[in-house]
C-alpha cells in the first residue's frame, strides 16, 4: 500500500486525501496512517487543509517502496526483501532460493557486516552509500555455461552507470566495472547446481556509489572509486537499482533467446582485458600472458610466456599497463 500512496503523491501539486482513500479503497484515516509511515521513512510531505498531501523530498534510501514506484520490469525486482543491515545480501538470497523463491526475487541492504567479493575478499559497505544487492535467477543453463553469466551482468551494471552518469566505464574480465585502473562495482556469481543441473544463480552486485574514499579501508584506496568521485556530484542510487534491474532483465531475456555470442560482442566494446597483457591468479596459482580473447563460454584466452594458450575460466585478471608492446 505504501507503494501505491507513492505513485498517487505528486511533487508539484497536492493530491487530496479523500481522493487517494477512494481510489485505493481505504478511509482517510488509513491514508493518513500511510502518511506518516511515510514521513518516519524519511519522505518529506507537506500537508494542507483542503488540499491534501504534496511529495516535497525522497530519500535516497532503498527500500522495495522507493525502488518499485517508477520501476518498468515484468520480473525483476517484483518482489523484493529488504534489510537495513544484514550479514550478506547473498546469505539472504540463498536461504530465500533454497525455500524456494522466484527467479526475479531480489534482496537488498543499505549495509553488510560481511559483504564478500570474488576469492573470499572482504567487500566494503557501508551504510546507505553503496548498493548491494543480490538477484535470484533460475536459468535453464549447462553448469559450464556460468562464466558467461558475469559477463551479461557486467555489461549491464556498465550500461547503467553510463545512462544515470553519463560517464563510460570499462569493463575488466571476469566481473570488474571500472574506471582505469580503479574498480568501482563488482558482480560475484553463486549457485547451486548439480553436474547437469543449475538449481538456481544468485547474482551479487556491489557499486560503490557515493562512498567516500575514507571509508575504504587503506590498502584499497589507490584501487576503489565511486561514482560520486567519478562523477563529481552525488548519484541516486534508486536510480540506479532501477535502470540495472530493467537493462539487466531485457539483456537475460535477450541472452535466452539469442545465446551468448552477441553479448560477448558487446562486452568486448568495452573490456580493458582483451588485447593487454594480464597478470592471472587463479586457485592454481598464477602467471603472466598476453590475453587475446573471451571464447564463447565466457572463458579468457590467453597465451603465456612460453606461448602456451591457455584458457582460464574462473579467476583474477590484472592488466599489466608496463609490459611491452606484443608484437608477434
Ligand atoms: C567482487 O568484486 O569480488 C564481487 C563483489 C560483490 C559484492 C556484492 S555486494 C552485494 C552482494 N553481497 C555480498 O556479500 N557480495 C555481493
Amino acid at each position: 500500500m505504501l507503494t501505491e500512496i507513492l505513485k498517487m503523491l505528486k511533487q508539484d501539486a497536492y493530491t487530496s486525501g479523500e481522493d487517494m482513500a477512494g481510489s485505493l479503497g481505504i478511509t482517510r484515516t488509513a491514508v493518513w496512517k500511510y502518511v506518516r509511515a511515510l514521513r518516519n521513512k524519511g519522505y518529506q510531505i507537506r500537508s494542507a487543509p483542503r488540499l491534501g498531501y504534496r511529495l516535497e523530498k525522497v530519500p535516497d534510501l532503498l527500500t522495495p517502496e522507493q525502488i518499485q514506484a517508477g520501476l518498468t520490469t515484468e520480473v525483476f525486482g517484483r518482489s523484493i526483501h529488504y534489510f537495513e543491515e544484514t550479514t550478506s545480501t547473498q546469505d539472504e538470497a540463498r536461504r530465500l532460493a533454497e525455500t524456494g523463491a522466484d527467479e526475479g526475487t531480489l534482496v537488498v541492504a543499505e549495509r553488510q557486516i560481511r559483504g564478500r567479493g570474488r576469492r573470499c575478499r572482504h567487500w566494503v559497505s557501508p551504510p546507505s552509500t553503496g548498493i548491494y544487492l543480490s538477484l535470484i535467477l533460475r536459468p535453464e543453463l549447462e553448469p559450464l555455461k556460468i562464466a558467461q553469466i558475469p559477463i551479461v551482468v557486467g555489461i549491464s551494471v556498465r550500461n547503467t552507470i553510463s545512462e544515470v552518469t553519463h560517464l563510460e566505464p570499462q569493463t575488466k574480465w571476469p566481473n570488474d566495472i571500472m574506471f582505469g585502473s580503479k574498480k568501482v562495482a563488482g558482480i560475484l556469481v553463486e549457485m547451486r547446481a548439480e553436474p547437469e543441473k543449475i538449481h538456481y544463480i544468485i547474482v551479487g552486485i556491489g557499486i560503490n556509489v557515493n562512498t567516500p574514499a575514507s571509508f575504504f579501508p587503506y590498502e584499497f584506496r589507490q584501487s576503489a572509486i565511486s561514482l560520486h568521485e567519478a562523477a563529481g556530484r552525488p548519484v541516486c542510487r534508486r536510480m540506479l537499482v532501477q535502470g540495472l534491474l530493467s537493462g539487466l532483465e531485457d539483456l537475460y531475456y535477450e541472452y535466452k533467446l539469442t545465446g551468448f555470442e552477441p553479448l560477448r560482442e558487446r562486452w568486448r566494446q568495452w573490456d580493458q582485458t582483451v588485447r593487454s597483457w594480464v597478470l592471472i591468479e587463479d586457485a592454481s596459482g598464477s602467471f603472466l600472458g598476453y590475453a587475446t580473447d573471451i571464447d564463447k563460454d565466457g572463458a579468457l584466452i590467453v597465451e603465456d610466456k612460453q606461448g602456451q594458450v591457455r584458457r582460464v575460466s574462473a579467476g583474477d585478471a590484472t592488466v599489466r599497463q608496463h609490459a611491452t608492446i606484443r608484437t608477434a
